[in-house]
């Protein structure tokens, strides 16, 4: 049976477009059932919709101080479309250790850093204060410990002298878009073959 995967955005998502264009294809263990934001002017979800792919919003602001209805109201929308498998793409709110617990071995990050170096916010700005001479993205598994998961898969990016950390991003961001298909392709066929 293919996997049926939800798509986590709160942004443009252009990882998330390169990941329903990778599951199109024939062959892929899995298909996208729902694209699910946290913002309703996320720009990802109009080019979800674009290609056939069911979107829903559940907008953070409408549960000031409970973070726990915010995403039981997320995890809900999952378990009602039979979700196998999450993948955060530029999701930018922390979930909590239940929430995550009750996805365990099944929802993957980006991250763009070589973790465990990085975690958190502002990740090319950093790689260039330490004087990194490489710097990249990484795929993994997430545990309530942020960033922290087992990694599935990592791609690296060489730092040049006078890079400024947009030169960065851009350049990582077009190494997430190679990964993060290829990644979630070898993990939804092993969990297939289970
Ligand atoms: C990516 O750099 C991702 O690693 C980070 O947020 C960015 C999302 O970009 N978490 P997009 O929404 O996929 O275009």
């Amino acid at each position: 049976m293919s996997q049926r995967v939800a798509i986590l955005i709160s942004g443009g998502g252009s990882n998330m477009v390169r990941l329903l264009e990778d599951m199109a294809q024939p062959g892929h263990a899995a298909h996208p059932v729902l694209v699910l934001a946290n913002d309703p002017d996320a720009g990802g979800l109009a080019k979800a919709a674009a290609q056939g792919v069911a979107t829903k919003v559940i907008d953070h602001r409408d549960f000031k101080g409970d973070r726990a209805g915010f995403e039981a109201a997320i995890d809900k929308e999952l378990r009602d479309s039979d979700v196998d498998i999450v993948c955060l793409a530029g999701f930018m709110r922390i979930l909590g250790a239940e929430f995550v617990k009750g996805w365990d071995g099944r929802m993957l990050n980006i991250h763009p850093s070589l973790l465990p170096k990085y975690k958190g916010l502002n990740t090319h700005q950093r790689a260039l204060d330490a004087g990194d001479t490489e710097h990249g993205c990484s795929v993994h598994l997430v545990t309530p410990e942020l960033d922290d998961g087992p990694i599935l898969g990592q791609a690296k990016v060489a730092i040049k002298q006078g890079d400024t950390a947009q030169d960065l991003a851009a350049r990582v961001l077009k190494q997430e878009h190679q990964l993060y298909p290829k990644v979630l392709r070898e993990f939804a066929a092993s969990l297939k073959a289970e």
